[in-house]
């Protein structure tokens, strides 16, 4: 039985909390183990589109249009040397600001990064606005091991009850969250100022760099998913490995500073966390 396998089959009977909490400590002990580092980062998230279908008010596509682009081949096939020479073990997600189903390519871009790092967890966030049985099938069957789905607002007609029949399709893959319930219960970011939110999620430390690590259409490695501008790079995976960008000075340095709760750089300063100066 696989690693996916396991966290697949205790869905039912744990909750969804736990299982959060699990999955986080066995990652930072596996990443401790793998890597040796156990600051090391969650998951690889890589923007392999960037069009979306929808604004959301809270979130900076609601200011901004997403064309119809994609990650190309060259840096997508580079990337998947990064995750192979890593020997990737954890999450890889496909987003950035975009919705990762609107890309025709997806379910061939899952096998692929399968092949390259065999050990890894491919994992769909998405607006399930395009998730179908026959596309869900299909992404379950190149290697994805779950669904992290938002119910946003405002709620399509017909969504509730397609993602209903899905869920009791997949009850172990798929998990929908209602992004009102988490904004009542934890708040929301502002994306670093750029959105207006109902609630603000505020804590005194960030740890976001760590939670992902953002590889951006060009190749880049972004400081977090809310660089919406590309603004903070720490390299390029043309020119170096994920190990090398992660272990450089700076990067080091302003994740280190925001572990204590200090922001190094302009746009943390700008964030709902509202950190230090
Ligand atoms: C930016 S979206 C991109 C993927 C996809 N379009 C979606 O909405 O799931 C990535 C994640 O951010 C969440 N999200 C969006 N706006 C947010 C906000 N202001 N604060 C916290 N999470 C947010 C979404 O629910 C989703 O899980
Ligand atoms: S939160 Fe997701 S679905 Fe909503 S606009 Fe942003 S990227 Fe699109
Ligand atoms: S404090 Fe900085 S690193 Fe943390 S989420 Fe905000 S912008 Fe990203």
């Amino acid at each position: 039985m696989s690693r996916a396998d396991i966290f697949i089959a205790l869905k039912p009977y744990l909750p969804k909390w736990v299982r959060n909490r699990a999955r986080v400590a066995y990652q930072q002990l596996s990443n401790w183990w793998h890597y040796g580092d156990r600051f090391f980062f969650l998951s690889v998230t890589m923007e392999v589109s960037v069009y979306c279908n929808r604004t959301c008010s809270y979130c900076p596509n609601t200011h901004y249009d997403t064309p119809r682009e994609f990650m190309s081949e060259e840096i997508f096939a580079m990337a998947l040397n990064r995750l192979r020479e890593l020997n990737w073990h954890g999450i890889v997600d496909f987003i950035f600001y975009n919705e990762p189903l609107l890309d025709p390519s997806l379910p061939e871009k899952v096998r692929r990064i399968k092949k390259a790092a065999p050990s890894c967890l491919p994992r769909i966030t998405s607006n399930g606005d395009a998730l179908t049985h026959r596309l869900a099938a299909e992404l379950i069957e190149a290697g994805v091991v779950s669904f992290y789905i938002t119910r946003h607002v405002p709620v399509k007609p017909g969504w509730d009850e397609r993602m209903e029949e899905l869920c009791d399709l997949w009850p172990n893959y798929i998990t929908v969250t209602d992004i009102m319930e988490v904004q009542r219960k934890v708040g929301l970011w502002n994306r670093a100022g750029l959105v207006k939110v109902e609630k603000e999620f505020k804590v005194k430390t960030c740890r976001a760099p760590e939670g992902a690590i953002t590889i951006d259409r060009n190749g880049d490695v972004l400081l977090c998913c809310c660089d919406y501008f590309h603004q903070n790079k720490f390299g390029n995976i043309k020119e170096q490995s994920l190990l090398d960008i992660w272990n450089g000075n700076r990067f080091r340095d302003v994740r280190a500073a925001l572990r204590q709760g200090v922001a190094l750089l302009d746009i943390c300063k700008n964030c709902i966390l509202r950190l230090k100066a």
